[in-house]
C-alpha cells in the first residue's frame, strides 16, 4: 500500500509529525499522498540521502512543458530563490559566489556582533522581568544579524523581524499575513534602494559582494540579487529563531538539563546539534524526478515530486540509537537538519553560532525563566517554531549594549 492521508502543511501533522512520521517509516517508507496535487513521502534515512545525493535525478527547480515549475517547496512559492532552487552545472556558479562569505572564519567574525544584539534583544525586557522569548529574542537576534550581513539599515529591524517571522506562520489571507506582505514589500524596496547604492559604492557587506560578483564575465541582473538575497533572508531567520526557541522551551520542561548547559556551556555545541535533530526546524524540502525512477523499489515517474522529510530521517533508528530521547552530548550525530549534498544548507556556521551565543545568553541573565502559555506554529509547512514563547523570570540589571541600531555599514 502506496496511497497515505498525508499532508505536511495540516494542524494535525504539526501536533503530531514525529508520530505520523515513525507510523510512515514502518509502514510506508516511501508513500503516495493526493495533498496538493499529489507528491512521494520519503522518511528513512538511508532513502533521503540516497535521493537527496542523485541531483541529476531528483532535480531543485524543474519546468514543465507548459512554463510552469516545480522547486523546493510543495505547493511551489510564488517567488524564485537561488541558488537553492536551482540545479548544476548553473546552480555551481552561484554556490560559489556565496561560499566564502558563509564560512566559519566568517561566522566566528561575527560572533561579537551577535553577542551585541543578544545583549541589546536581553536588555530591552531584562528589568521588567517578563517578555517574550521568540518576539524579543530568538525572532529579532537572526533578524538584526542578517541585516547586517547584507547590510540593511538596522533602524528597521523591528519590521523585518515581524515580516520574517509572521510569514512564515500565519496562514495566507489573514490579516496578520496580509499586513506582513505589505511590509515585506516595503522591505523589499529597501533592499533595492541597497543595492542601487551598492553598485555605485561598494562596502564591505553581502550585497555589495553581490553586486560585484561576475558569472562568466557579467554582473548579475537586479532580479537574480533579490532571488538571492530572499533566500538569504527567509532561509535564515526564521528557521534559526525557531531552533532556539524549541531549545528554550524543551530546557524549560526539563529543568535539570537547563541547569547543567547553564554550568557546563562547552557542552552548547554539542546540544545544539541534539536540538537541531530532535527539532528539525526545517521539516522538508522537495525535489522533482527528472526521469523514471524507483526509490527503494517504490517506482516514481517523470515530473512526481518527492518530498524529503529531514524530520522523519532524523528519528529513523537504523541511524540513531534511541532516537526519541534527547541526548545532549550525543556523538557522532549525522542529523539531516541542514539538509545533504550538494545544497546543504550554507547558513550552518552561521546558525550554530546565532544559536549557540543567545541560548548561552539567556541561560546565564534569565536563569530561571518560566514558560506561559506557548504558541505552537498551527501548522509547520517548511518550519518548525514557535508563534510566541511568553516567559517570566527574576528581574536583572541592563548589559549596557552599545550596539546602535541606526547604524548601517559596520558589523560591530
Ligand atoms: C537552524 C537554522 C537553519 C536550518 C535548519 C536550515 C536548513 C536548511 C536546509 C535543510 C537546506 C537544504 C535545502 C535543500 O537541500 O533543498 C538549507 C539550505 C540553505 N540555507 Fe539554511 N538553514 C538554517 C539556517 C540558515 C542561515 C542562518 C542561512 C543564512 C544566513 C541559511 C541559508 C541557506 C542557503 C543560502 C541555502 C541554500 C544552499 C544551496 O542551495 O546551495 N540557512 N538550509
Amino acid at each position: 500500500m502506496t496511497n497515505v492521508s498525508f499532508d505536511h502543511h495540516s494542524p494535525e501533522y504539526a501536533r503530531n509529525w514525529r508520530r505520523i512520521n515513525a507510523d510512515l517509516r514502518d509502514r510506508c517508507p516511501v508513500a503516495h499522498t493526493d495533498a496538493h496535487d499529489g507528491y512521494w513521502v520519503v522518511s528513512r534515512y538511508a532513502d533521503v540521502a540516497e535521493v537527496v545525493r542523485d541531483d541529476a535525478t531528483f532535480s531543485s527547480y524543474f519546468e514543465l512543458p507548459d512554463g510552469s515549475h516545480h522547486a523546493t517547496t510543495i505547493p511551489v512559492s510564488p517567488m524564485r530563490q537561488v541558488p537553492i532552487e536551482m540545479d548544476p552545472p548553473e546552480f555551481f556558479d552561484y554556490r560559489k559566489l556565496l561560499t566564502s562569505r558563509f564560512s566559519p572564519a566568517e561566522a566566528k567574525k561575527w560572533e561579537p556582533f551577535v553577542r551585541e544584539a543578544t545583549a541589546y534583544c536581553i536588555d530591552s525586557i531584562i528589568e521588567s522581568g517578563r517578555g517574550d522569548l521568540i518576539l524579543d529574542v530568538a525572532s529579532p537576534v537572526p533578524a538584526i544579524f542578517t541585516m547586517a550581513l547584507l547590510g540593511l539599515p538596522l533602524d528597521g529591524w523591528q519590521v523585518f523581524s515581524e515580516v520574517t517571522h509572521s510569514l512564515i506562520h500565519s496562514a495566507p489571507e489573514t490579516p496578520e499575513y496580509v499586513t506582513a506582505m505589505g511590509n515585506l514589500l516595503t522591505i523589499l524596496g529597501q533592499v533595492n534602494e541597497v543595492i542601487a547604492r551598492r553598485r555605485v559604492e561598494p562596502t564591505d557587506d553581502l550585497i555589495s559582494h553581490l553586486v560585484q560578483a561576475q558569472i562568466n564575465g557579467r554582473t548579475l541582473a537586479d532580479d537574480r540579487l533579490m532571488e538571492i538575497i530572499t533566500l538569504v533572508i527567509f532561509g535564515g531567520v526564521d528557521t534559526t529563531g525557531s531552533l532556539i526557541g524549541n531549545a528554550l522551551e524543551w530546557l524549560y520542561r526539563n529543568p535539570e538539563q537547563r541547569e547543567l548547559l547553564r554550568t557546563d556551556s562547552d557542552l552548547l555545541p554539542k546540544a545544539i546539534e541534539e536540538f537541531l535533530r530532535y527539532f528539525s526546524p526545517v521539516a522538508g524540502l522537495a525535489r522533482t524526478a527528472t526521469r523514471s525512477c524507483a526509490i527503494s523499489d517504490q517506482k516514481v515517474d517523470a515530473g512526481e515530486r518527492v518530498f524529503l522529510s529531514w524530520s522523519s530521517a532524523n528519528f529513523d533508528p537504523e541511524a540513531f540509537d534511541d532516537p526519541d530521547e534527547v541526548i545532549l552530548d550525543r556523538f557522532p550525530n549525522k542529523h539531516q537538519a541542514f539538509g545533504l549534498g550538494i545544497h546543504r544548507c550554507l547558513g550552518s556556521h552561521f546558525a550554530r553560532s546565532e544559536a549557540r551565543i543567545v541560548i548561552e545568553e539567556v541561560l546565564r541573565r534569565m536563569p530561571d525563566y518560566v514558560v506561559g502559555d506557548a504558541q505552537p506554529y498551527p501548522s509547520i509547512g517548511v518550519v518548525n517554531g514557535f508563534i510566541s514563547l511568553p516567559v517570566t523570570f527574576r528581574p536583572g540589571s541592563p548589559a549596557g549594549s552599545t550596539l546602535r541600531l541606526s547604524l548601517v555599514d559596520e558589523p560591530g
